[in-house]
């Protein structure tokens, strides 16, 4: 049975990803057989930072699956001027059915799910985007013969993206490499709840700094901004940290002939990315944001009919 909360990539077994990645490919082919999977279900959604992707995508997943989506900036709610989160979630599980919220730290979706009745998502927090990381690697199971030793590479910034790409690998038996400034690498804590997953697929993970090293052979190959939400005020010195991780044509060069180009989104373009890299045929970053939609009506259908 699923988690009454989606938080982390970890909080799902190694099946119960298999099984996801199975129906979303069942949604994905056949819209009108789960439109009333959710009838009448009402989905909350928080939001502390900016969205588009999420915010869109979640918002139709549940209005395609036959419920509603409530939208709350935390001004909005009493949460603004001081109601416990705690007190929040108790009181909102008596309304909604499900709970997403994007937030900085990551303890007040753990704290919101602690206290809420209802299942809670989360959104992205500073420390984790598993949505993401699930769609991520949904969208390399439709492109790719197998996951199990894909060679993946992640260069940029150790942070919430990085960290559910490990936490997916894990699930996945991908071989993620991931290249990063001295100082940016993922927690350890991440790669340490990763590891008895990985002893059971066979995923492999290497941190290096050089980006060359780190793409040579590599599948796919997957960027983040440089600066994320929150870190606006640190750009410009990140953009000096970081310049060398830029993926261009001349990196992608030592990566397989026919390697996949990969972006969460939103792209900084000319920054951790260039216009040539987004562009090209061998990128999939629209498919990936289309895919949000699909795996996150994947996870709304599992988490309102446990
Ligand atoms: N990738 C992603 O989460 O995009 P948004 O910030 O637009 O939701
Ligand atoms: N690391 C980025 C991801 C955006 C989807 C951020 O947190 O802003």
């Amino acid at each position: 049975m699923w988690p009454k909360d989606l938080l982390a990539i970890s909080d799902l077994s190694i099946e119960q990803v298999e099984e996801l990645f199975a129906l979303v490919k069942d949604m994905k082919a056949d819209r009108k057989k789960y439109e009333t999977s959710c009838k009448g279900k009402i989905l909350g959604m928080l939001f502390r930072k900016p969205s588009t992707r999420t915010r869109v995508s979640f918002e139709t997943a549940i209005y395609q699956l036959g419920g509603t989506g409530m939208l709350f900036r935390p001004d909005e709610l009493q949460l603004g001027r001081g109601e416990s989160v705690a007190d929040t979630a108790r009181v909102l599980s008596r309304y909604i059915d499900a709970m997403m919220i994007r937030t900085f730290s990551h303890d007040e979706v753990v704290e919101f799910g602690k206290h809420a009745s209802i299942p809670t998502v989360n959104g992205l927090t500073d420390y984790l985007h598993p949505c993401q990381g699930l769609t991520d690697y949904f969208t390399m199971y439709e492109k790719v013969e197998s996951l199990r030793g894909l060679k993946v590479t992640y260069l940029g910034d150790g942070n919430n993206v990085a960290h559910s790409l490990i936490l997916g690998a894990a699930k996945t038996g991908v071989h993620l490499t991931l290249a990063t400034p001295l100082g940016f690498e993922p927690d350890p804590a991440v790669m340490e709840l990763a590891k008895s997953d990985a002893e059971k697929t066979g995923a492999r993970f290497e941190i290096k700094s050089n980006p060359v090293e780190a793409v040579k052979g590599a599948r796919v190959i997957y960027t983040d901004v440089w600066a994320s939400m929150g870190q606006e005020g640190e750009a410009d010195e990140r953009e000096k940290l970081f310049k060398a991780y830029q993926v261009n044509l001349d990196l992608l060069k030592h990566a397989a002939e026919n390697w996949i180009f990969m972006h969460c989104l939103p792209a900084h373009r000319g920054h951790e990315v260039v216009n040539e890299v987004c562009d090209h045929e061998q990128s999939v970053i629209f498919d990936e944001a289309e895919n949000r939609l699909h795996v996150q009506k994947g996870i709304l259908y599992n988490l309102l009919n446990r």
